[in-house]
């Protein structure tokens, strides 16, 4: 094969690969590595908090100067880095659109409230309930931490889940009927639920 060939492949292969990236959420900060940042800069943007590519890409290069151990100089090349990264340029509507389309959306377990939200709710953002109290939404939590589970194609994410409770209302035994109702394994189903409880402010 051509030099030319296989450069041009191995660049559609590496394009492909921050595609998936993307798709697959946030980028583990030592990606940097493979684009020319040593392990002892990573280890300080480490120190000071950060552990994704994009948390560092989204960050004004004010907070970045101000990282102990980086100067201006080193900054600036971890941004280039992070920019061959993180894609900040512009796209076309069309595209955008052809991505949002693609996006994984949970199943909130009523068919109703799905339609109401485009599908369900959207993966790779934060979604706020909010209502009267007993309205459903602790529910809709116990819910969710089960059809997160799901195939995608039955309104899943084939993922686990995290459950932070702030009022300890988490009720795991809830989640066996919600487990069998979606015909899943209940021992699966609460293996794949991590809980934790926060008692303040600072914990959550
Ligand atoms: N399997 C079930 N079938 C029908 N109703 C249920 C079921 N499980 C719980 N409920 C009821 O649904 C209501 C909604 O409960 P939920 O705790 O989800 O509301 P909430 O919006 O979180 O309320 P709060 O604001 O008090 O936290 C409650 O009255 C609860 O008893
Ligand atoms: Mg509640």
């Amino acid at each position: 094969m051509k030099q030319a060939e296989k450069k041009e492949e191995a660049q559609a292969e590496e394009e492909q690969q921050a595609e998936e990236m993307e798709i697959d959420g946030p980028t583990p900060i030592k990606a940097l590595e493979e684009k020319g940042i040593n392990a002892g800069d990573i280890k300080k943007l480490e120190e000071a908090g950060f552990h994704t590519v994009e948390a560092v890409a989204f960050t004004p290069k004010k907070h970045l100067v101000i990282v102990k151990g980086l100067s201006e100089a080193k900054v600036d090349k971890i941004i280039d880095a992070c920019q061959k990264i993180v894609n900040l340029g512009f796209q076309t509507a069309s595209t955008y659109f052809e991505k949002r389309q693609s996006m994984i959306h949970l199943s909130t377990g009523s068919q109703s409230l799905d339609q109401l939200l485009g599908g369900g709710i959207e993966t790779g953002s934060i979604t706020e309930l909010f209502g009267e109290f007993r309205t459903g939404k602790t529910q809709i939590c116990h819910t969710l931490c089960v059809t997160c589970q799901l195939p995608i194609s039955k309104g899943g994410g084939e993922g686990m889940a995290m459950y932070i409770d702030c009022e300890g209302t988490f009720r795991p035994e809830r989640l066996i009927p919600i487990a069998k109702r979606f015909g899943l394994d209940e021992q699966q189903v609460l293996d794949n639920v991590a809980y934790a409880r926060a008692h303040n402010t600072d914990q959550q």
